[in-house]
């Protein structure tokens, strides 16, 4: 019998307590052989939960034991989930986290430690929560050059952005509405800046371009620009809005960046709606493949997470750690990946033809017209955009 333990009780702490109970012979199975919770680390009591006999607030008690192979890190943060995560790696023992932020920043080095230590460092519900999405990315298209990663990688702003649409909820009621459906980080600064999605793109950047990428390089803008007149443009045009982290492969070196983006209705990831995200990946080989499914939440990110533990205990003789990428890697500028543009701006058609004659603007129930351009790098468009009158401009998925 092999031993895990939980750091975290949150909303995905919770999640995969129970979902470790609930499969616990299939998980038994696929580790090769039972699997026991050891211990919860919680920081305050839980008097009333199942779950109390196993629960303490003394990591050293997990540290220590030496039952323990399997640390799974749910805390979130790289505060103390970091120091936990190198101490369980340094007493030997595999760490699985889906702490998004921890792998963008220190992930080489706990991957690098791990390595050194002969322990698995596992991260599948990292991005994408509940889609199987870095295994097969790194396992499954062994044989690609991977060309470009993009999707919809945070389901706080996709719930948002469908309430707004589908719906006509106002930003402030969906977001609480994401809140009160443990969708959205107890700051949801994170989410709706795109600060969540960015680290995302850095972790399947790092595992697409063999560099690892520094998030706080990856230019990033959220959702809270995006106004409900573009959201009905959009649709007039033939589009919808959605928050996409993307990472490709250009002539001038890798980039990436997170944007909101006008993504045209045909499109698959048009109808990746609510909490579900969705990534598309662009292989030499395979061309181009999409993972889509439930991007957060307690049991599909417990999903990830358990099936990570399952695979440390399977893997203890020869333990997995994911290729997070040398260091130093730089990133291309992004504003000089030439895209087309949707452009919104209080101007008459003649005037947009003059500048875009490719342009066919239509308008909505104010004033203003939204507008598809040409392919253009981002600072033609800001000189062409600001000579209309432009308010807002979004990058066009082609
Ligand atoms: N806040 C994140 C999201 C949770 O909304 O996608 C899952 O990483």
């Amino acid at each position: 019998m092999i031993k895990y333990a939980i750091l975290g009780f949150g909303v995905v702490g919770g999640g995969l307590a129970e979902v470790m109970a609930d499969q616990s012979e299939k998980l038994s199975a696929a580790a090769g052989q039972p699997l026991a919770l050891g211990h919860i680390l919680v920081r305050h009591d839980y008097p009333d939960s199942p779950w109390r006999s196993y629960m303490t607030q003394d990591f050293s008690v997990i540290e220590n034991d030496p039952e323990v192979a399997v640390v799974a890190e749910v805390i979130g943060g790289v505060g103390a989930a970091y120091d936990y995560s190198r101490r369980a790696i340094l007493a030997g023992k595999s760490v699985v986290s889906s702490n998004k932020q921890l792998v963008a920043v220190h992930g080489a080095e706990l991957a690098a430690l791990a390595r050194e230590h002969g322990v698995s460092y596992l991260f599948e519900g990292s991005v994408g929560g509940g889609i199987p999405l870095l295994r097969p990315l790194c396992r499954c298209l062994s044989a690609n050059r991977i060309d470009e990663v993009y999707g919809i990688v945070n389901g706080t702003t996709n719930y948002i952005l469908t309430a707004m649409d589908a719906q006509g909820q106002d930003f402030a009621q969906a977001l609480k509405k994401a809140q009160e459906l443990g969708y959205a980080e107890a700051d949801p600064t994170a989410d709706v800046e795109g600060i969540d999605a960015c680290r995302k793109t850095a972790i399947l950047a790092d595992l697409s371009f063999g560099w690892n990428v520094d998030p706080d390089a990856i230019p990033t803008t959220g959702i809270t620009k995006v106004a409900p007149a573009d959201l009905e443009l959009a649709r007039a045009l033939g589009y919808t809005v959605k928050l996409l982290g993307r990472a490709a492969r250009t002539e001038n070196g890798c980039c990436a960046f997170v944007e909101p983006h006008l993504v045209p209705l045909g499109h698959i990831l048009a109808s990746v709606n609510g909490v579900m995200n969705a990534c598309a990946v662009r292989g030499s080989a395979v061309g181009e493949v999409v993972f889509c499914g439930p991007g957060a939440g307690a049991h599909p990110t417990a999903s990830a997470v358990a099936a990570d533990i399952a695979d440390a205990v399977r893997h203890m003789a020869d333990p997995m750690v994911p290729d997070l990428g040398r260091p130093g890697g730089k990133l291309a500028p992004a504003e000089e990946l030439p895209s087309p543009w949707y452009v919104r701006a209080e101007a008459d058609p003649e005037a947009v033809k003059a500048l875009f004659p490719e342009a066919e603007p239509v308008y909505g129930t104010s004033r203003e017209c939204g507008f598809i351009t040409r392919p253009m790098p981002r600072r033609e468009l800001e000189t062409l955009a600001a000579a209309v009158g432009g308010r807002a401009f979004w990058r066009v998925l082609a």
